[in-house]
């Protein structure tokens, strides 16, 4: 089976042939970064307009790379949701557009999904298996029991983690996106420097908080003498929030593993994986800290290579790989979603900074 993936949930368009032996025969990104910049941040207006804009090319060269034409697909998928709409839309659309005209199946596919499947694109691995979903929009904690079946054990009550990256590079003017830039400069750092809060820690439970952290690196921004920030405030700075992100992580993710060694005591003692996804799991020094609390808690740390980490479409079509081979085939009215919870039976978050 080969399938064409499209992704355009936020600001890179993405296209990608994969085949269901695993092979990426091609995975092309093309990142707005440049259109976004002067705005400091994703402008979902302009997203949309640069996907119109690029897809189709895109998609040609994604199939030219891959030596395979239209009537050689097996399937389309596209992320329906969540994300910007504007965006889910060109890319959605353009599927549903190539699967009528070459009498195709689509997978609408959910973008979390994605990341949560990557790593059995990536690596033989079955379910279930705990999963920290980390990323700009996103900061949970699942076990993924398989395609379509998640349980959402804890989630962010306020930012995402990419979102508190991305705020703190802004604030010390390292520029968008954020955590490439705030992982380089904390490799360099004291992170015993300032000392910042770790939220929610001691609290039972598996949900995240970052807004007290990034408000508190805001005022150990404020608290320095004034003048021009001096590389060694920048990086101690980021080395103090990145060492307190990694607690926070740690911490909820070995209250995760408890639960996910009760839910699932098949894999225990050594047997289960912990998986991490998402953007901010490209990120090096998280990923040293996690191997640690999977060790402690007797998994295996599983993270997809950095360039599977952050968007890009070999892991939608792998998503629809995973559900066309399960006749989970979707018809051409799916609609377009802004939100989309993995687990649509978890409870909302509660706490004082949970978004509507
Ligand atoms: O998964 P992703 O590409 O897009 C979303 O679905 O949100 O994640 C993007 C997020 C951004 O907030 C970005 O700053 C963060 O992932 N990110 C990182 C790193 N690379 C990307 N955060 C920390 N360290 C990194 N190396
Ligand atoms: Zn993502």
């Amino acid at each position: 089976m080969i399938v064409l993936g499209i992704e355009t949930s936020c600001d890179e368009t993405c296209a990608a042939v994969v085949r269901d032996d695993r092979a990426v025969l091609a995975n092309l990104v093309r990142a707005q970064h440049d259109d976004h910049r002067p705005y400091g941040g994703v402008v979902p207006e302009i997203a949309a307009r640069a996907h119109v804009d690029c897809l189709d090319g895109l998609v040609a060269a994604a199939l030219a790379e891959a030596g395979v034409g239209f009537a050689e697909l097996d399937g389309v998928a596209a992320t329906a949701g969540p994300g910007l709409i504007g965006g889910v839309m060109v890319g959605l659309m353009t599927a549903k557009a190539i699967a009528a005209v070459h009498a195709i199946p689509l997978a609408a596919v959910n973008h979390l999904e994605g990341h949560a499947l990557t790593v059995r694109l990536t690596d033989d691995i079955a379910f279930p298996y705990l999963l920290l979903l980390v990323s700009g929009g996103h900061c949970q904690l699942l076990i993924v029991e398989g395609v379509g079946r998640y349980v959402r054990l804890g989630t962010t009550i306020d930012d995402a983690v990419g979102e508190a990256y991305d705020k703190v590079a802004r604030l010390l003017g390292l520029g968008y996106p954020g955590g490439p830039a705030v992982e380089r400069a904390a490799a360099d750092g004291d992170a015993g420097r300032f000392a910042l809060p770790r939220p929610l820690r001691g609290r039972p439970g598996c949900d995240f908080s970052f807004s007290g952290l990034k408000t508190a690196v805001r005022h150990a921004f404020e608290a320095l003498p004034p003048g021009p920030l001096t590389d060694r405030d920048v990086a101690d700075l980021c080395a103090s929030f990145q060492a307190a992100v990694g607690d926070v992580l740690a911490e909820r993710t070995a209250n995760a593993a408890a639960v996910f060694r009760e839910r699932c005591p098949q894999n225990g003692p050594r047997g289960g994986a912990l998986v991490v996804a998402g953007g901010v799991a490209a990120n090096q020094a998280l990923r040293a800290r996690l191997a640690q609390v999977a060790a402690a808690e007797g998994l295996r740390l599983i993270a997809p290579p950095p360039e599977l980490c952050t968007d890009n479409a070999a892991m939608i079509a792998w998503a629809g790989i995973e559900r066309l081979r399960l006749g989970l085939v979707d018809s051409l009215d799916a609609a377009p979603r802004a939100r989309w919870p993995l687990d649509a039976h978890a409870p909302p978050a509660t706490g004082a900074g949970v978004k509507a």
